[in-house]
């Protein structure tokens, strides 16, 4: 039995984000409230058998409380998801997963991610090559439900045949890259021809779900066994932990995460990796309460990773700071 088959159903999962769901963040999500399966970011298999994988494979890096924990690959020579399948094997991670879904462009140049939906047969070869060199780590795939449009039994039919343990599906097409709502009601099709093909992979959906309130309601009224949550965690670090009402936490409590989460990137990764990079954090954890505006001003205009880290402690400890007037609002148009 694979870590997938052992998992508790409704599955939830924190979402590969590149840029995003690093060690640092992945081990303050668990921190704040645990997802059943975590991602790492999604890394090139070419970048990997170069001369340069050392520096991709630090980018790996990850601690033992974000088991499960699967590495997302992306490429499109199957030879290469071999060598890198065999390599990630013996790094400790739990399984691999395959993405058959980003849409940026110098992605599908190279006929990887969303492109590979227009070239289901070499998608079958990158499985099969996975598989081949993961020395028994589950294979699993995140796509999407078409490229130009919605194209579910064939593309879906294609992935089910092959054995991998679980499809994530993205409920957009690659064309509606991130802008049209989720297309929820699709993933039953996809639930049918799991059934029909008598497939044991997992179905889990992904696309604008933003509680696991929420998440419960797709899994029952659709029959899929998890989803999968991105961006929902930007307006609520504590997503997936019920017991915090986000609506009721206090300035200090989001602060005190964003100065632990500071911490932790400047223990992590030194000066490894550029403290800019912390900013767009700043909002998940300095927003909705009286003087968030322009606390987060503040804290935008630091000039290095310690001062940033100085504000933020000093913020937490100041309460006046919070009885500015209301972050910034519009006048109403005369
Ligand atoms: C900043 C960012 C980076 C992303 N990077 C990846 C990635 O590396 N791999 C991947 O499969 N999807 C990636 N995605 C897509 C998400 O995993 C997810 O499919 C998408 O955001 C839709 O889910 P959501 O509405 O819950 O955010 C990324 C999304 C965002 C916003």
């Amino acid at each position: 039995m694979n870590f997938w088959q052992k998992l508790k159903k409704p599955i939830s999962l924190l979402a590969p984000m590149d840029g995003v769901t690093d060690t640092v963040f992945r081990q303050i999500v668990v921190s704040a409230g645990k997802p059943d399966v975590l991602f790492t970011e999604f890394v090139p298999v070419d970048g990997l058998v170069s001369k340069g994988y050392e520096r991709i494979l630090a980018s790996l890096k990850y601690t033992e409380a974000e088991r499960p924990l699967v590495v997302q690959i992306w490429g499109a020579i199957p030879e290469n998801f071999y060598k890198v399948a065999q390599m990630l094997s013996k790094l400790g991670f739990d399984g691999i997963d395959i993405n058959m879904g980003c849409p940026d462009e110098s992605v599908i140049k190279k006929g990887a991610g969303s492109a590979l939906i227009n070239n289901p047969k070499l998608a079958v070869e990158i499985i099969e090559a996975t598989i081949k060199g993961a020395n028994g780590l589950p294979v699993s795939v995140k796509t999407r439900i078409g490229f130009d449009t919605i194209d579910i039994e064939s593309w879906v039919t294609t992935l089910l045949q092959t054995p991998i343990s679980a499809l994530t599906l993205h409920l957009r097409t690659k064309l509606e890259m991130s802008k049209a709502s989720a297309r929820w009601e699709q993933i039953s099709k996809a639930v049918k021809i799991r059934k029909k093909l008598k497939s044991k992979a997992l179905i889990i959906g992904n696309g604008d779900i933003k509680s696991l309130q929420q998440a419960r309601k797709m899994v029952k009224k659709y029959g899929i066994d998890g989803v999968m949550i991105g961006e929902g965690i930007f307006k609520n670090v504590w997503l997936f932990n019920e017991k915090v009402d986000i609506k009721k936490a206090t300035p200090q409590k989001k602060i005190k995460l964003l100065v632990k989460h500071l911490r932790l990137f400047r223990k992590t990764w030194g000066n490894k990796k550029h403290f800019e990079l912390m900013k767009k954090f700043v909002k998940c954890y300095v927003s909705n309460f009286n003087g968030a505006f322009a606390s987060r001003e503040k804290l935008m205009a630091t000039k290095s990773l310690d001062e940033l880290i100085q504000s933020s402690t000093l913020l937490t400890k100041s309460t006046t700071s919070w009885a500015q007037p209301h972050d910034r609002v519009k006048p109403a148009p005369p």
